[in-house]
């Protein structure tokens, strides 16, 4: 590092009027991902803070050289699961146990950014540490981060110096959203749950699925949640019939499914840079013969190159042997729904385990195999109980993918 400029960089908290207009330029020179190929954009709607602005405690730091922004990091905390237990007191199988969830108070590290030509001087360090502090500060058992495999830079900066360890590696799995509606399978019923009773259905079914977020209802009453569906077999029930969620539980058909729907298009939008003429045309054409054409159903390419949203399919779960069928359906339910908003592209994020996944439609080339999750435990001294370091556990079936830091 230049010797001469350590005395000259601060760091401190983010202040929206003063730093707006600065933070987005250093977004708009900084690109995420190896050079020479793709990118990804984020245009965050002129307020930086949103990525972590709906979480239950969040912070954003900015780094200053002088009256230079030249670097920023988020960082929300948040209680989830982290494992679970069995409980004596349920009644719910012959021996009157029943797995409760084991919940730690985790924090996540999101959106940091250098300024290229400030890079390789200890900044995003110096930023990981002052965030890390606060983490501490508030109570926080873990922290972890999300970074695609092949950012080396990210990779190393948290794995060799701030020792985060490699923990899971769940799939982005992206769909586009074509100019003609998606089928719904006509042998499976769609109900809209309130948020009341699709707190109930999670609680009871997923809340020992790993990081799902103890205040699941705020999750669900927040403005951006578009709504929770659950499909059924048709025949079975209809919104009309809808029991609610204990007597539903009490009495399920042989498969079902939910969703929730995150309208992440009101947060921030996206934009792929980097594409050759050639494949820019390519996809052109195929939208010019889909809107011309919709009869024929051409799986058209949505203009990711100039900014779009989009939305997030999260809380995916269902039981039974054609659960996966009725992701489908809700799939194209979601789908469906995007395009009545505008939005280009449906995302969601599951594990590599998920049993579910056969059921939701992606194309491979818009997708992420392996967006990679590193944790590090932020103190030795914490009680963990029957789960231990959470760091050394075994990956789940599935896993939670909280929509307020997508
Ligand atoms: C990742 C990023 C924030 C690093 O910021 P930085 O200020 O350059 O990082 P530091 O100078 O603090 O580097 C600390 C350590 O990280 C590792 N590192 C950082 N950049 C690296 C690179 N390009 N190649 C390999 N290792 C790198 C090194 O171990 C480095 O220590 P060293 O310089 O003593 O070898 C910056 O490259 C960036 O903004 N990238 C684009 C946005 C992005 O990918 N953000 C991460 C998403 S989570």
């Amino acid at each position: 590092m230049d010797e001469e400029l350590k005395p000259m960089l601060s760091v401190r908290e983010f202040d929206p009027d003063r730093d707006t207009e600065r933070v987005e330029a250093v977004e708009r020179i900084c690109e995420v991902g190896p050079s020479g190929k793709l990118s990804l954009f984020t245009d965050m709607l002129r307020d930086p803070i949103c990525r972590v602005r709906h979480s239950p405690a969040f912070l954003m730091l900015v780094a200053e050289i002088g009256e230079e922004v030249v670097g920023m990091i988020r960082g929300c905390i948040k209680t989830v699961t982290c494992g679970k237990r069995l409980s004596r007191n349920g009644k719910h199988n012959a021996n009157n146990t029943k797995h409760v969830p084991v919940y730690t108070k985790v924090a996540y590290i999101l959106g940091l950014r250098v300024s290229p030509n400030q890079r390789r001087m200890g900044i995003g360090l110096k930023l990981v540490h002052r965030m890390e502090a606060w983490f501490r500060d508030n109570g926080a058992e873990y922290s972890y981060m999300a970074t695609e495999n092949d950012n080396l830079a990210s990779v190393k900066l948290f794995t060799d110096k701030c020792g985060y360890s490699k923990f899971r590696t769940p799939s982005i799995l992206v769909n586009p959203v074509f100019a003609h509606r998606a089928r719904v399978s006509p042998k499976v019923t769609i109900i809209s749950l309130s948020p009341s009773d699709a707190e109930v259905l999670y609680r009871r079914r997923f809340a020992t699925t790993e990081f799902f977020p103890r205040d699941i209802d705020s999750v669900l009453k927040n403005k951006l949640s578009l709504g929770t569906f659950l499909a059924v077999p048709g025949g079975s029930y209809s919104s009309e019939t809808w029991p609610g969620p204990d007597l539903f539980l009490s009495d399920p058909p042989k498969s079902w499914a939910l969703v929730s729907v995150w309208n992440s298009k009101e947060v921030f939008t996206l934009e792929v840079r980097g594409a050759s003429r050639v494949k820019r045309t390519l996809a052109k054409t195929t939208r010019v013969v889909d809107r011309a054409l919709p009869w024929l159903r051409v799986p058209s390419i949505p203009d990711l190159f100039r900014p779009f949203g989009f939305h997030f399919m999260y809380g995916l779960g269902g039981e039974g042997p054609d659960a996966a069928k009725m992701v489908k359906a809700l799939c194209g339910f979601a789908h469906n729904l995007a395009m009545e908003k505008g939005c280009r592209v449906v995302a969601t994020e599951v594990s590599p385990n998920e049993p579910l996944r056969s059921g939701i439609p992606h194309w491979k080339m818009l997708s992420c195999d392996e967006d990679l999750w590193c944790m590090k435990r932020l103190g030795e001294d914490y009680s963990d109980g029957s789960v231990g370091d959470w760091t050394k556990s075994q990956p789940g079936m599935s896993i939670f993918v909280d929509p307020r830091e997508v």
